[in-house]
């Protein structure tokens, strides 16, 4: 039999990967991997330092596609990576969340007749404005296997006609890669003073939040990014921020002259962090201001509160059972929620169904068992 073929193409990927890797390699015959990086993510900050920080292994391949439109990034994934599948012979595919690298490679496979699982199926925001959700919606119609991570998607899934028999329940391997590094976290003081703040001056120890922001719909246009921005700098009047800026929202606050909105002395604006110490500044912190996906879902099982700067999600678990709360872009609502939260009166939550440090384990061992079976069915 082929080795898995892992895909991974920018940084919310990445924390999925590694303990599937690890998983992998650990199970009893081993089971041979071959991880392929497509380059959607490329910058240093946005890689390398996660790569390090959750041991993932270099890439066995780099396809380098970079940035570009949606049309063009995700032909341009399709493009270099048949050759790659040619070349290499996998068992399956094995992709992961909801990036354009997912479904391209989805694409490409399913039509060469290449198993594929996808990790992280069945979460819907429904919001098609939203690309992931594109990305999610199809991938989910055309792969063969779908592990999930909360019981809603099975819910989803059914709805838009997937048989039952392709999906599994396993839990959440994000969660896994949070279990696996919590000890080796790196302390806020340590990353402030990486990033030339003096550690003293932004006293973490008084309290902090966490700001992260990238969603085409929060940053790309003025009149959504401003506005947000403006809150920020109301919130950080009751509690110092340290915003995490991503290459999209550095590059768009640059063009619409936003800069003075997050400069002074309560908001400590750092580059694109690593996982160990963005583990380290969520873990610590009193409340996340965010539009990421993955962040929800960690501070869930951090038991940190999380203020979630969209109108939906497509993870409706860390509301009902964690410490997740929608806000969307208004103000007031935003400055009600972090009040309650410095009043003490923040959701505390509980942990998920499976979100146990144990879905990559789940998952490898049943994907072993659906490869023999295939196996011994058509000699593939
Ligand atoms: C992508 C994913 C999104 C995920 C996010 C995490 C899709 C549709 N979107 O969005 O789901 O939450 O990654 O970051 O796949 N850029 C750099 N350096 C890099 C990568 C990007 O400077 O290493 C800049 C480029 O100007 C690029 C822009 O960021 O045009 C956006 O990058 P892109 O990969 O298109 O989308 P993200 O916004 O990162």
């Amino acid at each position: 039999m082929g080795p898995v073929l892992c895909v991974v193409g920018a940084r919310p990927n990445f924390m999925k990967m590694a303990p599937i890797l690890r998983a992998l390699a650990a199970h009893e015959p081993t089971m041979p991997s071959l991880l392929v990086h497509t380059g959607q993510h490329y910058d240093a900050d946005m890689n390398d330092q996660l790569f390090a920080g959750l041991g993932l292994p270099r890439p066995d391949v780099n396809l380098e596609v970079g940035s570009g439109s949606h049309a063009i990034q995700t032909a341009e994934v399709m493009r270099r990576f048949e050759p790659v599948l040619d070349a290499n012979r996998p068992s399956c595919v094995l992709v992961v969340g909801d990036v354009n690298s997912t479904l391209a490679c989805t694409l490409v496979a399913v039509k060469k007749g290449v198993p594929v699982a996808h990790v992280e199926a069945g979460l819907r925001s429904f919001d098609r404005s939203m690309p992931e959700e594109i990305n999610r919606v199809l991938t989910d119609q055309i792969a063969d296997l779908l592990y999930t991570t909360e019981r809603a998607a099975h819910d989803n899934l059914a709805r838009e006609g997937v048989e039952s028999a392709r999906a599994q329940f396993v839990g959440n391997v994000m969660i896994d890669s949070l279990h696996a590094n919590r000890k080796l976290a790196i302390p806020p003081e340590e990353t402030l003073r990486h990033a030339g703040i003096d550690p003293a001056a932004f006293d973490v120890t008084q309290g902090y939040g966490v700001v992260t922001l990238h969603r085409p719909s929060n940053v790309d246009t003025e009149d959504a990014l401003g506005p947000l921005l403006a809150v920020l700098r109301e919130v950080s009047e009751r509690l110092p921020l340290l915003f995490a800026l991503h290459p999209r929202t550095r590059a768009n606050i640059e063009r619409f002259g936003l800069g003075a909105q997050v400069s002074g002395k309560r908001i400590a604006v750092l580059p694109p962090q690593g996982y160990l110490e963005m583990l380290g500044l969520m873990s610590s912190a009193t409340l996340v201001l965010t539009d990421s996906g993955g962040m929800q879902e960690e501070t869930t099982a951090l038991g940190v509160p999380c203020l979630t700067l969209r109108e939906n999600t497509e993870r409706p678990i860390t509301i009902e059972q964690g410490t997740n709360t929608l806000v969307g872009r208004d103000g007031g609502a935003i400055t009600r929620a972090v009040d309650e939260i410095l009043a003490g009166k923040g959701k505390r939550g509980r942990v998920p169904e499976f979100w146990d440090g144990r879905a990559a384990e789940r998952i490898v061992a049943h994907l072993a068992d659906w490869l023999a079976r295939r196996h011994s069915q058509v000699g593939a």
